[in-house]
Formats: structure tokens, sequence, C-alpha cells
């Protein structure tokens, strides 16, 4: 067995050398996977946790470079469900057995503390979990929030490194991305973040500090994804990030934040048929199917290529089932917060 992947399993710590040696070593994806694989299955168990994913609106004031929501995309046709609309769907989230839902959006500044907090209040009532990530607010925003009852919070880092991320994000500052991931850690939220791969300018050393910032925070979720290039943006012509690095940055997490919850996310299927059941099998525990019904789902178009664009959510959820049976694994029951078996020992 490689020394540094057996040091991680045993330790759950590795330097950033070390780091970067396994990410460059074409040969470790292998033996990664199945040692992130006995890591998930000694922290987190075989459950998957599935959360319904709602995307409520593509309204965006930012402008990310790689991001089809930027605003100055002209190309997209917005939208912007109604608080009817987005409660009809966490009703039907609730019936396909999901125990929480995930209200997505860009930066939409209608979404009031007002109109946001009434509506959590009611998706409150039906007993789900409620995960947000509609980037960056304010501390008294997340504070409200936080008390009307979300419970989880989505932000990715994107990148650690302050230049790239600020050359990437213009007009956004690297210091009030983290600086929000610190507010809403001392809110009681269960922080999630996540970084993408294969941005214009990334080295390996970038992606192993990324993974040793999620390990300062303590993150309770980190979801990364390959960076798909999408036409309608600046970053129309750069390269698709490569899934083996994808794939191995997911065990790597596994092996150093062991009992967080960690997404197969749906961009990495979008560079690989059935990459969601290979990611499961190589350090993750959750999926995020799609609830958002109808032309929402084309629309709230990220990046080309978006799998399940014409599929209903019941759909979703049968296919799902089947992949998560199939690797002999099963549905978790119950809502999914992150476990502390540990009390970080490691
Ligand atoms: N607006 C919020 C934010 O930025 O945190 C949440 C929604 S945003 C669309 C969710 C994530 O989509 C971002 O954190 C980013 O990593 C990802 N994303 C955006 N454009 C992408 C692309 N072209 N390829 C892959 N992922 C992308
Ligand atoms: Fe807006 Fe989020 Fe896309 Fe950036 S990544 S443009 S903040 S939706
Ligand atoms: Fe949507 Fe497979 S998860 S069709």
């Amino acid at each position: 067995m490689n020394k540094y992947i057996e040091k991680a399993e045993r330790t759950h710590k590795l330097t950033e050398d070390e780091l970067v040696s396994l990410l460059q070593d074409p040969s470790s994806s292998g033996e990664l996977a199945i040692s992130a694989d006995r890591v998930r299955a000694k922290y987190v168990g075989s459950g998957i946790h599935l959360r319904g994913l709602i995307e409520f609106s593509n309204i965006c004031r930012q402008n990310c470079l790689y991001c089809g929501l930027r605003r100055d995309n002209p190309k997209i046709e917005r939208y912007r469900l109604s608080e009817a609309e987005i409660l009809e769907l966490a009703k039907k989230a609730k019936s396909y057995g999901y125990k929480t839902v995930v209200l997505q959006s860009g930066e939409d500044i209608y979404f009031s503390v007002k109109v946001l907090t009434n509506l959590l209040y009611k998706i409150k009532e039906m007993d789900l979990a409620i995960t947000l990530s509609l980037g960056e607010r304010s501390l008294d925003e997340y504070r409200a929030f936080k008390q009307a009852g979300a419970d989880r919070y989505l932000l990715r880092i994107e990148t650690t490194d302050k230049n790239l991320y600020e050359q990437l994000d213009p007009g956004m500052s690297f210091k009030n991305r983290k600086s929000c991931l610190w507010n809403l850690k001392e809110l009681g939220y269960e922080v999630g973040t996540g970084c993408l791969i294969g941005l214009p300018g990334q080295t390996l050393h970038s992606l192993a500090q990324d993974i040793l910032f999620f390990q300062q925070l303590d993150a309770d979720m980190i979801g990364i994804g390959p960076l798909i290039p999408n036409m309608d943006t600046p970053l129309a012509f750069a390269a698709k990030g490569d899934f083996d690095l994808t794939k191995k940055m997911v065990s790597l997490l596994r092996l150093l934040l062991p009992e967080a919850n960690i997404p197969a996310t749906t961009a990495m299927e979008t560079l690989k048929a059935d990459a969601r059941v290979i990611i499961l099998q190589a350090g993750a525990n959750v999926v995020m199917p799609n609830v958002t019904e109808g032309d929402y789902r084309r629309k709230y178009a990220l990046y080309p290529g978006k799998i399940c664009v014409a599929d209903t959510p019941a759909q979703c959820r049968c296919c799902i089932g089947g992949k998560i049976k199939s690797i002999g694994r099963y549905v978790a029951q119950d809502k999914g917060f992150r476990s502390h078996i540990s009390t970080r020992s490691y």
C-alpha cells in the first residue's frame, strides 16, 4: 500500500506535499478509492442520503466567469419561482421520501429576509431539514434564516487561491467569502463548502490547500465538481475538469475528513456516464436529485450537458434508487446530519 494512503487512512492527516504527491501520481487512484470506501463505511456507514434540490431562481447579481447564471449572460432565460411553487416542490420532495430540501439559487436579492423566512417557516412545518445555497449574505441575514429553520448552508469557497478566486469572481472578495463561512459556522449551521476542479491556472498545490482549508474549517459537507465550460461565459474555451482528478479529490476528502457528508455531484455525471456510482464507491455518501420541474431544469443552466433536464423528479427518484441498490448500498431514512463519532480524536 502506498505509504501516504496508509498514513491518511490511519491518522486522517497529510501534509500539503504528501497530498500533492498523491494527486500527481497516476497510479494512486484505485488504491485511494478503496481506502476511502473503507473509511466511508467505518465513519458514515452504507446509507446514502438523498437531498432534494430545488433550483428556485436563476437570477444572479454576481458575475463569476465560469457560471451560466452570471449577470452579464444575456442568453439565459431568467426565472424566479413563486413561494407557492417552491412550497409545492418541497411537498413533492417530501412525497418522494427526501428528508432534506436544498434551496439553491443565484444571488437573487428579491429573496429578502422577509420573503425567505416566511417560506422557511412553512417548509419547516413539513418536517424537512433545510439546506440553503444562496450565496453571500450578511451575518444578520444568515442569523434570521437560521432562526426561521434553516439547518445547513452550502457555500463553496471555489478555490483557496486568493488571486485566482478574485480573478474568476470579479467584484467579490476572498476575505468576505471566508468570513461568510466562519459566520455560518458560528451561527450553528452545518456548513458545506467545496471547490471547482480544473479552473484555469489552478495547481495541484492549490487543490491540496483547498483540502487543508476544509479540514481547518471542520466542514460538515464538501461538494466538489469539475469545471464544465459554458459557451455563454468568458471561460467558454477553458478545458473541462478532469474526472480522475475529481475522483481522487473525493477520496482524499473522505480520508482527511472522515465524518463529513460528501456528495457525488451532478456535474461529475456530465463528464462521465455513471460517475455518481463510481464516486459513491470512492468516498461519497450523498446524492442531490433534482426536484425542480419542467422547463426550469433546463433554464438553470450553469453549464451545458446537465443531466436529467428531460426527466421528471419521479424518474430521478426511481433512477437513483436503482443505482444505489445496484452497488449494495441503501437510501438512509434519517435526516442525515453530520456524524460525530470520532469527536476528532484523529
Ligand atoms: N449562487 C450560489 C453560489 O455561488 O454559492 C449558489 C448557486 S451556484 C450556481 C452553485 C455552484 O455551481 C457554484 O458554487 C459553482 O461551484 C458551480 N458552478 C457554476 N458554474 C459552473 C460550471 N461551469 N461548471 C461546474 N460547476 C459550476
Ligand atoms: Fe451567481 Fe453563484 Fe453563478 Fe457566481 S456561481 S454567477 S454567485 S449563481
Ligand atoms: Fe435523474 Fe437518473 S438521476 S434520471
